[in-house]
């Protein structure tokens, strides 16, 4: 008997050191102690060669032990319960004064920028915008615009031909003609868009640029409607004290013709190297629309007179953000794009 007491403590001593050991679950140490095939089980059963006195002894001592290891069970579950959930606590924490993830978001590139910026500033002068086809016929791009067959103006715009008579349209000319023939006076339009010409790629010249043109239809329009616009669109586009010029020129739809100047932005007209000591850059090429590109759109010019203007969105930009090389511009280069 006294074996069997003996026998029972270390059962008890046991089974309280392995529940409380780690990486131990518990219930397996129910099964191994208590269990039908369990230690303790195993002393009940040999209960049966005890006397009848001690039998109850051993019976109470044995069922103090299974409490007692049922208790420590317990209590070891609880603990592993509560260090458990500590644990999620802790390896879930939010730490909501960390500074957020940056996403990089994209922007508009400059060239689309400034094409915009330049529209606002026509649309907020009642300027509506006009687009054409990029595929152009010869007559619109030329004829029409008093530039017959042979004119030596084609020479300076090096032209794609794609038949004899359609092409890549080398300037935004031509939707003055194809607005003209659509629309009666009162017309306020302008018209950006791409342009193609047989041009070797270098720091200023590019087989693909943008042009905007722009164009006033009405009565009694005169030089004056043109300079008072030009002169808007270049404060608005250089600068307040932006002032502009025009030098006598050349353009066989237009009758009077100028090139534009603006003085320079950089130095103020003092001279410098961004207009090369002139004081002045050029900008645009403009005038009043020829009699003969009116009539031939069905506008009678005794009644109508317009004037024109046309200029590089590329130089534009390249001037305004002291762009020194136009390739900048289409390679995409996210080191030069970032900057805008
Ligand atoms: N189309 C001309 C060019 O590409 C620019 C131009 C000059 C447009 C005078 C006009 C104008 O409308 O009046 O060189």
């Amino acid at each position: 008997m006294n074996e069997l007491k003996k026998k029972l403590a270390e059962i008890q001593a046991q089974a309280e050191k392995k529940i409380n050991e780690d990486g131990i679950d518990p219930e397996k140490v129910r099964i191994e102690y208590l269990g039908k095939k369990g230690d303790l089980t195993a002393v009940l059963r040999s209960m049966g060669s005890l006397s009848p006195e001690e039998r109850p002894q051993i019976g109470q001592l044995a069922n103090k032990v299974r409490a007692a290891i049922e208790a420590a069970i317990e209590a070891r579950k609880q603990h592993l319960k509560a260090s458990q959930l500590e644990h999620r606590l802790m390896s879930e924490k939010l730490d909501v004064t960390m500074p957020g993830e940056r996403f990089e978001i994209g922007h508009r590139h400059p060239l689309t920028k400034i094409r915009r910026e330049l529209e606002d500033i026509f649309l907020g002068l009642g300027f509506s915008i006009a687009e054409g086809p990029e595929v152009e016929y010869d007559y619109y791009n030329f004829q029409a615009l008093n530039i017959p067959p042979n004119h030596p103006a084609r020479d300076t715009q090096d032209t794609f031909y794609i038949t004899d008579s359609v092409l890549l349209r080398s300037q935004t000319s031509p939707v003055q003609v194809r607005v003209m023939e659509k629309q009666k006076p009162p017309i306020r339009i302008i018209s950006p868009g791409r342009v193609y010409r047989a041009d070797d790629v270098d720091a200023t010249h590019s087989p693909l640029f943008h042009q905007l043109e722009g164009l006033v239809v009405d009565r009694g329009i005169t030089m004056g409607d043109l300079k008072g616009v030009l002169e808007l669109f270049a404060k608005n586009t250089f600068g307040e004290g932006t002032r502009i010029r025009f030098r006598p020129h050349h353009f066989p739809f237009t009758e009077p013709s100028a090139e534009v100047d603006v003085s320079c932005f950089a130095c103020g007209g003092k001279g410098c190297r961004l207009c090369k000591g002139e004081g002045w850059i050029e900008i645009l090429g403009a005038g009043m629309v020829h009699p003969k590109v009116l009539s031939g759109c069905g506008i009678d010019p005794n009644e109508y007179s317009g004037f024109a203007f046309g200029f590089g969105i590329e130089r534009v930009a390249m001037l305004k953000y002291h762009i020194d090389d136009m390739r900048l511009l289409y390679e995409n280069d996210m080191r030069f794009l970032s900057q805008f």
